[in-house]
């Protein structure tokens, strides 16, 4: 029988280092989330992805792979990883990992045998090294920026001593492209993926699914300056596309379609539904849906909706796209807000000033807006987005309503995107700090030591779950009642119908789901709230007036 779970399911990302440590060494650990399945049971997900735990020598958290067939010490073992999976398992909750196949680290033993052989070797092969140009081969081979700044060729010393060729690294140097059209690359990875598939995991989220693939030659390109870092269109204007990013030569090449029908008949011969989530910076949403078609991925993740700014009339028009765009290839649509590269939505949605994906958010930063609008907004804006059909991801840390932080000591920040531009821009650092579990504890009971690989701010002990948890109004009590709502009212299976608003200039928009009505007030004036009972508010209402106030998001059942 298959459920097609993946349709409907609430996923939960956790970012491994920053949840929970077991050891107290600072670092979260595959034992530290194995003993909080329960938190994340009773906070009603269907399923976990987890951020790279493999072997690595850590210089982008973990995105750089060493081997990927085994776990680093700084997270556990594959035994712990086992009694994760079948703890959660044991639970109801489904395991997702993220594959990361666009690059490998420099300490992978395929690039450390690319340095020690030959140009034009089998070795080389692998990866994507090619001559320089100019009269010594001293320039790199093309114009091409790493995403997180700076050039994206790095030229390596052969064995003999002499300056030799250059490799292509998108991201850190730390981080050489495979090169895909290899074979031998295509089979290592049908081994990889089997061998988490043998270990029980339900899916794989893939990590820059759009980049794998380069146009011939590898043309010389100039993204607009203007573009997010990954690809797609970024800032607080309602996301436009943009046709020169469309063109990258590294971005969404019709080759990588293949592989993905490759591995989806790899996953088809599992049995259990296991799944392929793609991150695939690209738009528009129907070019993205390309990835979602019957015979490759099962979800893409929504990035125009994470990028859509609080206001109706957008968030109108994006849900729309959303829905037709998936369903045109029978895919349902995704929903996402945060995760472990942008701005927490807490942060994000009162910024008053542009900020690229990417670039983050620090002290300098112009136009922060205030907190608690943010706080506001992110409420609103998540009780909306666990309202529509389809599936829903969250990111660890905002059922607690957690911000960004903003100041973070520059000598503690790791992003290399902060070391590759200088530090002009802050990276990414601000929405991975260590969770905080408790309020009196140490670490905020993230481990029981004071160790936290990023600093957590003196400011959090109000956001620690345990002093959220039964408190009515609390961040924590309002995710547990939209995820326990959202599934008794079967939204995340129902299909959506406009009522009202949403239009251009409009502060309001109102869509029914099934039994329920949902109202959503992006502005700052009171509006009426309709007759219902009230099911969920995301935040308090002044049921005397019959108003519901600004940046506030109400569910009322409706006969
Ligand atoms: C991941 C990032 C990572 C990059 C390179 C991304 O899309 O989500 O965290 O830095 O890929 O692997």
């Amino acid at each position: 029988m298959t459920s097609e779970w993946w349709r409907t399911a609430a996923i939960y990302q956790i970012y491994p280092r920053s949840f929970a440590d077991a050891n107290g060494d600072g670092m979260g650990d595959l034992a530290g989330i194995t003993q909080r399945l329960g938190d994340l049971a009773e906070l009603g997900i269907d399923a976990i992805w987890l951020s790279p735990f493999y072997t690595s020598p850590q210089k982008d958290a973990g995105y750089d792979v060493a081997d990927y067939c085994d776990v680093d010490p700084l997270f556990g073992s594959l035994t712990d990883f086992d009694a994760m999976v079948s703890e959660a398992h044991a639970r109801g909750i489904r395991v997702i990992v993220d594959l990361v196949p666009n690059h490998s680290s420099d300490q992978h033993v395929w690039f450390q045998q690319a340095l020690a052989a030959a140009p034009g070797s089998a070795e080389r092969g692998r990866y994507l090294f090619r001559d320089g140009r100019g009269a010594d081969g001293e320039l790199a081979p093309n114009n091409w920026e790493s995403v997180f700044g700076g050039p994206a060729w790095t030229r390596i010393t052969e064995p003999d001593g002499t300056p030799g060729q250059w490799y292509l690294h998108l991201f850190d140097s730390s981080q050489p492209d495979f090169d895909w059209t290899n074979e031998e690359v295509r089979e290592e990875f049908r081994r990889i993926l089997r061998f988490w598939l043998d270990r029980g995991v339900d899916g794989f989220r893939v990590d820059v699914a759009h980049g794998m693939i380069k146009a011939d030659g590898l043309p010389d390109w100039t993204p607009p300056a203007e573009g997010g870092s990954m690809g797609g269109a970024a800032g607080l204007e309602e996301a436009v596309v943009d046709p020169a990013v469309a063109q990258a030569p590294y971005w969404a090449q019709d080759g990588v379609h293949e592989i993905y029908r490759d591995w989806r008949a790899l996953l088809d011969t599992y049995p259990g539904e296991r799944i392929l989530a793609a991150e695939a910076w690209v738009d528009p949403l129907p070019r993205v849906a390309k990835w979602v078609r019957p015979d490759e991925m099962h979800q893409a993740f929504n990035f125009a909706y994470l990028e859509t700014p609080w206001q109706a009339g957008a968030l109108r028009r994006v849900i729309d796209d959303s829905i037709d765009a998936f369903a045109a290839v029978g895919a349902p649509s995704t929903w996402v807000l945060s995760n472990h590269d942008v701005v927490r939505h807490a942060t994000r949605l009162a910024l008053t000033e542009p900020n690229p994906q990417g670039h983050g958010v620090g002290p300098r930063t112009p136009g922060l807006g205030d907190p608690a609008t943010g706080l506001r907004r992110a409420r609103a804006a998540t009780a909306l987005m666990l309202a529509l059909p389809g599936s829903a991801y969250l990111y660890q840390g905002e059922e607690l309503g957690l911000p960004e932080v903003i100041e973070l000591p520059d000598d503690a920040r790791q992003d290399p995107t902060w070391f590759r531009t200088n530090g002009e821009r802050y990276g990414r650092d601000g929405c991975r700090v260590p969770l905080p579990w408790a309020s009196a504890a140490q670490s905020y009971g993230f481990g029981d030591t004071d160790a936290a690989w990023l600093p957590q701010p003196a400011s959090w002990a109000s956001f620690a779950r345990e002093a959220q948890q039964g408190v009515e109004g609390s961040t924590l009590s309002l995710y547990q009642a939209l995820l326990a709502g959202r599934r008794a009212h079967g939204l995340a299976d129902g299909s959506l119908e406009w009522l009202d608003g949403g239009a251009d200039g409009a502060d309001v928009l109102t869509f029914r789901n099934g039994d329920v009505t949902v109202i959503a007030n992006t502005g700052a004036t009171p509006v009426a709230l309709p007759a219902g009972e009230v099911l969920v508010t995301s935040g308090p209402l002044d049921v005397a007036s019959a108003e519901m106030p600004g940046d506030t998001t109400v569910w009322l059942r409706t006969a």
